[in-house]
């Protein structure tokens, strides 16, 4: 099993070695390696079993590194740089030829983060280089919010876990992009939509999925737990099901007449920061359940809500 610890000098010689750690994030957890090397950012699509047409996102210290890795920053992905880094947003800007193909999946535009997380920002000012870094789950399964999710996954697979604790945001960062210019956004997340309009005016918003995105990685099945999940209402829904056969997903109300170890509230006070937080762990949590299905419900569909929504039906597929 991997180690976990907090001792960013042990995380720091690792990604020296070309080794993969994972890190923490305010997002989800990364798995990490060095984004200037090809064989180290090769064992990061070998350890997730990640197809090598889904990039990867590259994390850098501070906004101050991003000319070092882009030929160009147009100015809306300066101003938002400036108003949310670090934190939960992603930019795909045109990539310089120092970063890998690999990372990129062949594509002209590296995506780019600051993230918002102590260790893992004191990690990033200590090293040479940017870390490549996927969600730490393998392929297609719900991403890591703490370092138990990454341990019981991976942990046969790496060295070393920093442990940041449980992830403050609790679903990946929300990617925006340029398309001449113009920005647009390719992945709902933990920055809202309201709040990057605040900044920028309107923006247009392009979630499309298939099995070979574009670019803006999101594959219709994702995030997805290994039980069967469905949405809609879910009074009705469990009208079809044995009582002890289902797991709930609420909002924010238990159901006196189901088992209440069955049952997930995402936040009693209805509160979608809460519950983006909770989401993913709750979802691991009732996966394990000896339970057939997973009924849950959709949240409101305002800031966070609606990358929470995108996510249930990512899971749903
Ligand atoms: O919050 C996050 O973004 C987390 C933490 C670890 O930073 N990372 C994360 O990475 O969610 P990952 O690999 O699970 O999802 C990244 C998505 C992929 O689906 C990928 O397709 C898209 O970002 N992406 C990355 N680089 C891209 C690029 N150059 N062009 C378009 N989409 C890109
Ligand atoms: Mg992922």
């Amino acid at each position: 099993m991997a180690a976990i610890g907090k001792d960013i000098q042990q995380a720091k010689a690792l990604l020296e070695q070309g080794e993969l750690v994972a890190i923490p994030t305010e997002t989800v957890y990364g798995l990490a390696a060095n984004a200037l090397s090809v064989s180290a950012v090769a064992e990061i699509f070998q350890t997730k079993n990640r197809p090598h047409f889904d990039p990867l996102i590259v994390h850098v210290a501070d906004f101050d590194s991003v000319s070092s890795f882009v030929s160009a920053i147009p100015s809306q992905a300066k101003e938002l740089a400036n108003k949310f880094w670090p934190g939960p947003l992603t930019l795909l800007l045109k990539k310089k030829n120092i970063i890998p193909d690999l990372v990129t999946a062949g594509l002209a535009s590296v995506g780019i983060r600051c993230p918002n997380h102590p260790l893992t920002n004191q990690l990033l000012k200590q090293l040479s280089f940017p870390l490549a870094a996927p969600s730490a789950n393998p392929f297609g399964y719900i991403s890591p919010t703490k370092a138990s999710h990454v341990n019981d996954q991976l942990g046969n697979k790496i060295k070393y876990i920093l442990d940041g604790g449980n992830c403050q945001v609790g679903i990946e960062s929300t990617i925006v992009g340029f398309d001449k210019e113009k920005p647009v956004i390719y992945r709902m997340g933990g920055l809202s939509i309201e709040a990057i309009e605040a900044v920028i005016g309107k923006v247009d918003v392009q979630l499309n999925s298939s099995s070979n995105p574009k670019a803006p990685g999101q594959l219709k099945s994702h995030y997805a737990p290994t039980k069967k999940l469905i949405i809609g209402n879910i009074n009705k829904l469990a009208q079809s099901y044995d009582k002890t056969e289902v797991g709930i997903l609420s909002f924010r109300e238990f159901r006196n007449e189901y088992p209440t170890e069955h049952q997930r509230v995402l936040s009693v006070q209805g509160d979608l920061n809460e519950a983006a937080q909770n989401l993913f762990t709750f979802l691991r949590e009732l996966d394990i359940l000896h339970i057939n299905i997973i009924l849950a419900e959709e949240v409101p569909n305002v800031g966070l809500g609606r990358a929470i929504n995108d996510r249930l039906r990512r899971a749903a597929t």
